[in-house]
């Protein structure tokens, strides 16, 4: 019998460039896992943000000390804003005074902001140094660090600068999911389910027994396997979409309509997991009404309302619908959504009515009222 995709042996990025590790690793043991990975000291730089730094700057220190490194700690502080241009350039006037080489490897520790800034550092710093992702947020774990996109925001749109640049590995320590606020194991989930919906029943099987010890109880023995099984899906996601142009879209279940939340509702109002948490809803509903038997929507619709979402009475269908249809990502004002015809079987649909959309969003109002 083939391994459970829920416990993989071993799991790897496969890209042209490289393929790259992913393993799970004490944060104490991260140096070794540098010597083994062929990157070489004495010296490593660690960009990190204020919440993690306090719990994680001082045992990472310790270790690489004791193991005879020296590591410079670049702490930033924590959220969004720091996705910019103002603190990439204090980065690289903290980091090119170092003398850095070439080989001098730089680690993101802690979320998708960090991996984005710090990667996007990595990749320019003397044209490219070695990357190694530690995420610690859920996020980041299932998500963020895969893929090799990296970069900052800019006034005019989020993540408008950067570049791809693959990672050395990601190396994960899921006992850092400890220390992570309540609402971030939410919007780590989110994404998780999603990869699940788009490419793993075995992995919605395993969310619906296991959400509660997750969620509710933060359980580190039911969390592992499903932060294993979601990046495991996103390593094909992105590895199969160099090859076969398109399949990177089907991370979008559950966006289209979240970025149109996130933008009538104001940024940081409704999390950006709680949108697609929302947006994932609407997107069953739909996949549901064009093909009712090949998905069981109620006990999937179950699933996804486990996941808490702030209130969303107040936002009007026709601000969703008007920010949907000039969100970036939509051509000639047509809107596209990621819908399913089963589980574990996205498509693109460009031709869904508004009226449907409309049907979906009530749908998804009245059953969060
Ligand atoms: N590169 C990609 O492919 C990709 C994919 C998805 C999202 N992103 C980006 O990722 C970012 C969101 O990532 P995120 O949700 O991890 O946000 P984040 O990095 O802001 O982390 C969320 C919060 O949790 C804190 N935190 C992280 N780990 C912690 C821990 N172990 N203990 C205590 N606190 C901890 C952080 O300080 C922060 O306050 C966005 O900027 C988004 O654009 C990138
Ligand atoms: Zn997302």
């Amino acid at each position: 019998m083939p391994a459970s995709r829920l416990r993989p042996d071993a799991l790897s990025v496969d890209t042209d460039i490289r393929t790259y590790p992913i393993r799970f690793v004490h944060l104490a043991d991260v140096s070794a896992h540098l010597n083994d990975l062929g990157l070489h000291g004495p010296r490593v730089v660690v960009i990190t943000d204020e919440n993690v730094a306090a719990h994680y700057r001082t045992p990472l220190v310790h270790a690489f000390e004791a193991a005879g490194w020296t590591p410079h700690v670049v702490v930033v502080p924590p959220g969004e804003s720091s996705k910019s241009l103002d603190r990439l350039s204090t980065l690289y006037d903290t980091l090119l005074p170092l003398g850095l080489e070439r080989s001098t490897p730089v680690c993101t520790l802690g979320g998708g902001v960090v991996g984005d800034l710090g990667g996007f550092a990595a990749a320019t710093l003397l044209r490219g140094v070695p990357l190694v992702h530690l995420p610690t947020s859920l996020l980041a774990q299932v998500d963020s660090s895969i893929g090799g996109k990296t970069g900052i925001n800019h006034t005019v749109g989020k993540n408008l600068i950067g570049s791809f640049y693959q990672p050395h590995a990601v190396l994960v320590d899921p006992e850092t999911l400890l220390t992570l606020p309540a609402r971030e194991w939410v919007n780590g989930m989110a994404e998780a389910v999603k990869h699940g919906f788009i490419a793993d029943p075995e992995l919605i099987d395993y969310t619906e027994r296991h959400l509660v010890d997750i969620l509710g109880h933060h359980d580190l023995e039911a969390t592992v396997p499903a932060v294993r099984a979601a990046m495991h899906i996103k390593a094909q996601v992105v590895a199969d979409d160099e090859r076969e142009a398109g399949k990177r879209a089907w991370l979008n279940f559950g966006h289209t309509f979240a970025h149109a939340i996130e933008h009538v509702a104001g940024y940081g109002t409704v999390a950006h997991g709680e949108a697609v948490a929302l947006g994932m809803r609407a997107a069953l509903y739909l996949s549901h009404r064009r093909a009712p038997a090949a998905l069981d929507h109620d006990r999937l619709d179950a699933l996804l309302a486990q996941l808490p979402t702030p209130d969303v009475s107040g936002l009007a269908f026709e601000a969703l619908w008007d920010a949907m249809r000039h969100d970036k990502k939509t051509k000639d004002g047509t809107i596209r959504f990621v819908l399913l015809h089963a589980v574990g079987d996205p498509f693109v649909a460009d031709d869904c009515t508004r009226a449907s959309v409309q049907r979906a969003w009530d749908f998804v109002q009245q059953s969060t009222a």
